[in-house]
Order: structure tokens, then C-alpha cells, then sequence
């Protein structure tokens, strides 16, 4: 049976690309779909930057047609600004809108936004409704397990965001006070979804980072579709390889070295398309090793990628690469 929010159709069982602050902006985006994300979202968007038409905030609300289906991904503390935000961010034409009310960091948690709200569920619930009244499209909310662990209040927390109208809820299988560390743990995201008030689609998100992973989580804790983060950083190949061993049962091999150049060349010119040269090169530079991980002595060439400012030589630094690991096997052999 389908997934779906509104009408957008998702297919059965999608794979979710994670909002991820300076990683998930339209040239990470491309590769990704390109990759078989079924749904993306933006970077978080402070809805007081949108409101004040802060540069930084309104370059974020570019999409792309064919990114669709895509989500905006706001986050405040302030409901009234939220509202706001909601009518600014739904006039750049996404196909959803979503709250986060999952970040940990502390200039956002700590003034009142993303997972602040935890802790205050009925401003939650009004910040909510605020939103979902100041759009016509579907609104999706991304939160975590709850604070910390004596407040886990996502049971909670899933049923009054269904009831005032939410249409899909993810889980980050963490609280607020684990941040990023320790294990995710999906337990309480299953109880969700066995609660039979429960009719929104739950997506589970947290450390999937495999075929494997992504085949044995969703049987276990029974959600409707997984989000990925962290793991695509560098590999946009991990969706096409879940979904090849949820249909096959099979292991789909690694993308080859010239899939890992070409991706990482597209990445890049994305980047000079998006964010001018200056930028997009200097930005790109976070990514190389990803793309390239496991590459034996690679960081010869990370040094000489991170520090060049010309793409043509950054292109003819590809090639060299392209040659040099000509003969190496292919990366999945060689984990
Ligand atoms: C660099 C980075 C930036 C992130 N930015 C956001 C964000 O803007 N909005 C959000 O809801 N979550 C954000 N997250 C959390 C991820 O969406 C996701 O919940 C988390 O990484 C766990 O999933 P994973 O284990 O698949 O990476 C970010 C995570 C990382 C690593």
C-alpha cells in the first residue's frame, strides 16, 4: 500500500532525505534524488530570518521542480512569527511544509525553538495549529523521543499533532540531552505506530546506514518509511541500495569509481551554480572525502581538493584520481 501525505503518493515504503543545517541545501539535494530519495526537505528555516527577509533564510526557500515532492522545514519560538513564516515559506511553492522540533543545538533549543518545545506541549500544540492553519498544503512535523529521559512524551506528542491536523510525523529515536550520541533507539517510535489512534504515517529516523539496517528496522519497528540522514553525506547511493534489497533481497554492489566522480563533479557544479563559484567551491570542500571514502592514501589528493580555488583544475584533480584508483576494487569490495 501507498505512503501518503495529502496527495502527494510516496509509494510503498519511502525513503525520507533528513533536513541537515549546511548539508541538505539544492546541489546535496540533486545528487540525492538522483540517488532515489523519495522525499527531501529543505535546511531549517528560522522563521524570524523570513520574516526579517534575511538573505540567508530566503536563499534557503529555493526549490527546484525536480526536487518534488519537497518540504520547507521552518523552525521559532514564537507562534505568532511562525504563522508568518508559514504564509512566506507556502508562497515558494513546496509541496509540504514542516515544523522541527527536534533540534538539540543550543542557540536554537535554548531560545524556545526546535526541540525547546518538548518541554512546553501545549505551545506546541497552538504553534501547530498555527501553522497548519496558515497553509493549504500538508504540514509534517520532525521531532525526537523527548527531552530527556524521564520526559519521553512522544506518545503524547503524536496523538495531539494528529488531532489538530499534522499529516506525517518523524521520530529521531533520540531525546534532546543525547544530542547525536549513544544509540537510536526505535522502541518507543514502534509503540507509535502500534497506538490505534494512530492513522498519520511515522517515519523512523536515526543511525540507518544500510541495506541491512534500513530491511531489519523496518520489520522490527514497523514505520512507514525511514529518514536518512548522515549516511548520504557522500553516498546518495544508500537509497537506491535499500530499495534494491527491500525488492530483491539482494545486495545492490557500491556505485563504481566513476559513479563517485561523477557525483562528486555534479555536486560541485551545483554548488558554482547555486551559490556562485567563490562559494561553491569553498563549500564543496567539506564534502570530498566523503565521496571518496575508503580510498586508500586519499588524503593526498583531500589536501590538494580542499585548498584549490580553480575548477578546472579542481576537475583535472578529478581526473587524476579517476586514474590513479583506476584498478583499485570496487569500495563495497574493499569494506
Ligand atoms: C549536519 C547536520 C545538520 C542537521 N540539521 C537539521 C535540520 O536542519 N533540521 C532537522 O530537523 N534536523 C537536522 N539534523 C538532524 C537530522 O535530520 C537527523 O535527524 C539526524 O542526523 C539523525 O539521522 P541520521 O542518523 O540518519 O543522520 C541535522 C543533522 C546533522 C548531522
Amino acid at each position: 500500500m501507498s505512503v501518503k501525505i495529502g496527495n502527494i503518493d510516496l509509494g510503498e515504503f519511502p525513503l525520507l532525505l533528513a533536513p541537515m543545517e549546511d548539508v541538505s541545501d539544492p546541489p546535496f539535494r540533486y545528487v540525492c534524488k538522483q540517488g532515489g530519495a523519495d522525499l527531501m526537505y529543505t535546511e531549517f528555516i528560522s522563521s524570524e530570518g523570513l520574516i526579517r527577509d534575511a538573505a540567508k533564510s530566503r536563499k534557503k526557500l529555493d526549490i527546484f521542480e525536480y526536487e518534488r515532492p519537497i518540504g520547507i522545514q521552518i523552525f521559532g519560538s514564537d507562534i505568532e512569527s511562525m504563522r508568518e513564516a508559514t504564509e512566506i515559506a507556502t508562497l515558494a511553492g513546496p509541496d509540504l511544509m514542516d515544523i522541527n522540533y527536534g533540534c538539540p543545538v543550543k542557540n536554537v533549543a535554548c531560545r524556545g525553538a526546535g526541540s525547546a518545545l518538548l518541554q512546553d506541549i501545549d505551545k506546541m500544540v497552538k504553534m501547530t495549529e498555527a501553522v497548519v492553519k496558515a497553509t493549504h498544503l500538508p504540514v509534517t512535523v520532525k521531532t525526537r523521543l523527548g527531552w530527556d529521559d524521564n520526559t519521553k512524551n512522544i506518545e503524547e506528542v503524536a496523538e495531539r499533532l494528529q488531532d489538530i491536523g499534522i499529516q506525517a510525523l518523524t521520530i529521531h529515536g533520540r531525546t534532546r540531552a543525547q544530542l547525536y550520541k549513544g544509540e537510536a533507539d526505535w522502541t518507543l517510535i514502534r509503540e507509535i505506530k502500534r497506538n490505534p489512534r494512530i492513522k498519520i504515517p511515522i517515519f523512523g529516523n536515526g543511525d540507518v546506514d544500510s541495506a541491512v539496517k534500513a530491511a531489519n528496522w523496518r520489520l522490527e519497528y514497523e514505520v512507514d518509511g525511514i529518514m536518512i540522514g548522515r549516511a548520504a553525506i557522500g553516498y546518495p547511493w544508500i537509497f537506491r541500495e535499500v530499495k534494491h534489497f527491500f525488492k530483491t533481497g539482494e545486495f545492490l554492489p557500491g556505485p563504481t569509481l566513476d559513479e563517485r566522480i561523477i557525483a562528486c563533479r555534479t555536486h560541485l557544479d551545483k554548488s558554482i551554480e547555486w551559490k556562485g563559484p567563490k562559494v561553491g567551491v569553498f563549500e564543496m570542500r567539506r564534502h570530498y572525502s566523503n565521496y571518496f571514502k575508503g580510498l586508500p592514501d586519499f588524503k593526498h589528493y583531500r589536501m590538494l581538493l580542499v585548498k584549490e580555488e580553480n575548477i578546472e583544475i579542481i576537475y583535472q584533480l578529478l581526473d587524476e584520481v579517476a586514474e590513479k584508483y583506476e584498478h583499485v576494487l570496487p569500495f563495497s569490495e574493499m569494506a
